[in-house]
């Protein structure tokens, strides 16, 4: 059985208050549920992240971050190292968001060696994967989904990919408000179970959680959820109020 797992990113959003009323929110809305029924995450910006985990320290709610640099330390200026994040209680971090991807310009292998940094650095990376509308227009889909996953997961073992998840976040659903169907997430989920029986073997990719993400909310989590192969959701923007977010993760248990 996989457990479900709902994460929250929050992008650039929040300040140093609402960080934690938000997380405190999440925290005592979830009680019962986070961290027994479901895995949950919340994924704020850097600068909030041990802020975040105070708030949620000893309750079932784990943290995340949004990204991480793929050397444990020296003269990279700006960047931050899986050591340091694990320092401070975080115990998840996104690779290969679409938005580093495709915004800031991040290379399928620079996505795979953070990848490989992070589960060196002790850290359970949500690897995210997923085509542009213009790819999925052109029936590029799987394509573009073989592509990111063998180059995301490229040189990990059985054991190092059993902690890694995998987020499928269609771009043209991400922030749009246009939300893949059940029926589309549950059939990109479904070969991407079957490229992980391929790439590693049956028993892993049973056992893998692959979330999804895309305009995910309190009104569509359950109709996804109930697809087979949808073990979770990673949340952007309905993961910023707590209502919302906390229906979500009711649903998902
Ligand atoms: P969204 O973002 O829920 O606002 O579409 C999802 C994500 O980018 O992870």
């Amino acid at each position: 059985m996989r457990k479900p797992f709902v994460a929250g990113n929050w992008k650039m959003n929040t300040d140093s208050r609402s960080s934690v009323e938000l997380a405190q929110g999440v925290a005592r809305g979830a009680s019962g549920l986070a961290g027994d029924r479901v895995s949950v995450a919340l994924i704020p910006p850097f600068v909030y992240v041990q802020s975040v985990v105070r708030a949620v320290s000893s309750t079932g709610v784990a943290v995340g971050a949004q990204d991480v640099y793929i050397e444990s330390k020296g003269a990279f200026t700006g960047e931050i190292s899986p050591a340091m994040l694990k320092d401070i209680g975080c115990n998840y971090v996104l690779c290969g968001h679409s938005e580093r991807r495709h915004v800031i310009g991040e290379s399928d292998e620079l996505v795979g060696k953070k990848v490989m940094a992070s589960l060196g650095g002790g850290l359970l990376p949500i690897l995210c994967i997923g085509e542009l509308l213009e790819e999925r227009d052109a029936g590029q889909t799987e394509a573009v989904v073989t592509r990111h996953l063998e180059t995301g997961l490229a040189g990990l073992s059985v054991d190092k990919m059993s902690a890694v998840t995998i987020a499928y976040e269609p771009v043209w659903a991400i922030g749009t408000g246009r939300t893949a169907t059940p029926q589309q997430a549950q059939e990109v989920h479904e070969f991407i179970r079957g490229l992980l029986a391929d790439m590693f073997d049956k028993k892993l990719a049973d056992e893998a959680r692959i979330l999804y993400g895309g305009s995910a909310n309190a009104g569509n989590a359950k109709d996804l959820m109930a697809q087979k192969d949808v073990d979770g959701l990673l949340v952007g923007g309905a993961s910023l109020k707590v209502d919302d977010f906390v229906k979500i993760i009711q649903a998902a248990a």
